[in-house]
């Protein structure tokens, strides 16, 4: 089972504004439904309302502390963890849609990201967490105008460990 994280970030940090994306980048949405489509996406309510519908040709999982929230087509989990247990019974590939509360609480489990680096600084409301760079290498990097597609692994090589005084 692989978790990935899917998102949009822009240089500062800005994946949000006022419950929307700050940007229209047609490209993206294209990368996204190639990503995920067959497979499943978990995210929270407020992305999920933020779309408005289950997106076609993939399974679908919203976290919600709310116990009577409910959309046709959609499973509803009360918790990540159980997010994630009901989407691993679903498809072997898990993408996290975000937004950033569940980013925040995924970003520990994640095997890989796949992110879009916009190259501008918009105004925005909601941020991707902090990132521990130490722990991720890139895999690939394409660039475009005015943003990259870039995907970063889990690094787990051995690192040396100070040597003993
Ligand atoms: N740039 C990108 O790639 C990208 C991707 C996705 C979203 N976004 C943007 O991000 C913003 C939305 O993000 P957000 O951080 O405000 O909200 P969010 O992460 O989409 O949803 C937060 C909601 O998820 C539920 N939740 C979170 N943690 C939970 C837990 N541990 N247990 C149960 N339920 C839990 C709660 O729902 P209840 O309130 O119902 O309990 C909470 O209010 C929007 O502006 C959206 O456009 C950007």
């Amino acid at each position: 089972m692989t978790i990935t994280i899917l998102a949009a970030v822009a240089r500062n940090g800005v994946i949000g504004v006022a419950g929307d994306l700050p940007w229209k980048i047609s490209e993206d949405l294209k990368r996204v439904k190639r990503l995920t489509t067959g497979h499943v996406l978990v995210m929270g309510r407020r992305t999920y309302e933020s779309i408005g519908r289950p997106l076609p040709g993939r399974s679908t999982v919203v976290v919600t502390r709310h116990p009577a929230w409910s959309a046709e087509g959609v499973h509803v989990a009360a918790s990540v963890p159980d997010a994630l247990r009901l989407a691993a019974s679903l498809d072997d590939e898990i993408f996290v849609f975000g937004g950033a509360d569940i980013y925040a609480q995924t970003l520990d489990l994640a095997h890989r990201l796949e992110l879009t680096e916009v190259q501008d600084a918009p105004e925005g409301d909601t941020y991707f967490p902090a990132v521990d760079w130490s722990q991720w290498r890139e895999v690939t990097r394409e660039r475009h105008d005015g943003f990259d597609f870039v995907t970063y692994e889990r690094d787990t090589t051995p690192r040396a460990s100070a040597p003993a005084t």
